[in-house]
């Protein structure tokens, strides 16, 4: 018989905002329901979406263990050694001179999230500056991991990203921030299709971002959740994390295969770090297996296995990048259809941004009491932020949200 638990007083943390908006979407009965707060890609018919190459390769896979060419072992610390290679590759760039030049290490991380805590636990352990920038705004989960890795919250810091009046980068904002970081702080950056702002600097203002931390002596943290969503190319997506390689820095790059593989729930990633020269990169990479060794021990195989296996085919690759080629065009083009059906209502201000911006995010300009407004007449659902999954968006409901936009801009004053 149970008695008084000696956990009796743990407080009760609040669901986490994104998962909050995703309960009240499950839980709400009405036929017209529309839900804009996920963040995974969704099909023209609102459905998740598995790649036709990955259920391919995950059917010859349970092939091969069924002829126990493969099997279930351990995979090594730093995981499986195909799959960081060819991560680290699609990373950087088949031409990579870094990879040439034996200076990378690629280490297996529990997808993104995974892979971008152990960077952070290794700077934390080696970088000499406890100060850590992060865009503002900036995805929800890098100041927590940050905090659970040990950063203390006053040396969490923010620079200017977002300007609200435009609805675009704020440029002098952010050099500025940047320029007055003090020497060494790191530098949480979006590699591309920053979230949740869609907000991206373009090339000429990547260069001066990147002049201005090397002056600063500033260290790149890399974010690349979301590399392919921008324009369908993966390698045009990794312009500015090699631009950054390029220009001599050293730099952690943390990578998901959750969006542009579909692999949400496999928790595949990797932690590209690229430095100076062989030894130092391999005492790197056995410090990420102390780190992880503790953590996760080892990390799991399929989401790799399957990466790995499309990544180092030929084939398989040109298929996988056409298919990406055809997500990233869907997300422009429900950006484009939602936009011109906002402006034909003639919904007041300019939705230009909605087009402006990139990746799977828009970030509408929405208020909190509009957001609530489109949830309670409309049963739409999007983040209190004015965020939505542009994915949520379809060829059934773009005419539904788009008069619901309407409705709520011009009905609830921000
Ligand atoms: C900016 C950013 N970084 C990292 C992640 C990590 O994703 P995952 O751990 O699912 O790969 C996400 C997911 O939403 C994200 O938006």
């Amino acid at each position: 018989m149970p008695g008084v638990s000696i956990f009796k007083d743990v407080p009760l943390v609040p669901t986490d905002h994104v998962f909050h908006v995703n309960q009240q979407y499950k839980d709400d009965t009405n036929p017209n329901k529309v839900n804009l707060g996920i963040g995974a890609y969704r099909d023209d018919d609102g459905n998740p979406m598995v790649l036709s190459v990955v259920s391919r390769v995950e059917k010859q896979l349970a092939e091969e263990i069924a002829a126990k060419t493969l099997n279930h072992e351990y995979l090594s610390i730093d995981g499986l050694g195909s799959f960081t290679q060819a991560a680290c590759k699609l990373c950087l760039g088949g031409d990579s001179p870094a990879i040439a030049e034996n200076r990378v290490c690629g280490a297996q991380g529990i997808s993104g999230t995974g892979s971008l805590r152990l960077g952070m636990e290794f700077l934390k352990k080696f970088h000499c500056s406890d100060v850590v920038y992060l865009s503002k705004p900036t995805w929800g989960n890098h100041k927590k991991m940050l905090l659970g890795t040990g950063y203390k919250a006053e040396n969490i810091k923010e620079y200017r990203y977002f300007d609200s009046a435009s609805k675009s980068l704020d440029f002098s904002g952010m050099c500025e921030d940047l320029k007055n970081a003090p020497e060494n702080s790191i530098i949480l950056l979006h590699a591309c299709a920053h979230n949740p702002t869609g907000v991206d600097p373009n090339q000429d203002q990547w260069k001066e971002i990147a002049e201005i931390m090397k002056r600063q002596n500033l260290f790149p943290l890399i974010d690349m959740a979301y590399q392919g969503f921008v324009t369908g190319d993966p390698d045009k997506d990794a312009w500015a994390a090699r631009y950054f390689v390029s220009q001599g820095f050293e730099v952690l790059i943390a990578q998901s295969f959750a969006k542009n593989f579909g692999l949400y729930n496999e928790r595949c990633g990797n932690l590209c770090v690229v430095t100076t020269d062989n030894e130092t990169a391999e005492k790197i990479r056995s410090q990420l297996k102390a780190i992880i060794r503790p953590m996760w021990s080892n990390p799991p195989n399929h989401g790799a296995r399957i990466v790995a296996t499309i990544l180092n085919q030929d084939a398989l690759n040109t298929e996988w990048r056409e298919t990406l080629k055809s997500m990233a065009g869907r997300i422009l083009n429900c950006r484009k259809l939602l936009h011109e059906k906002l402006r034909l209502l003639g919904t007041p201000g300019s939705w230009n941004h909605l087009e402006d911006q990139k990746g799977m995010f828009g970030f509408t300009g929405l208020s909190v009491k509009q957001v609530e407004f489109l949830a309670s007449k409309y049963h739409i659902y999007l983040l209190n932020s004015g965020r939505i999954n542009i994915c949520g968006i379809t060829s059934a409901n773009v005419d539904y949200v788009a008069k619901a936009i309407y409705d709520a801009v011009t009905t609830c004053n921000a």
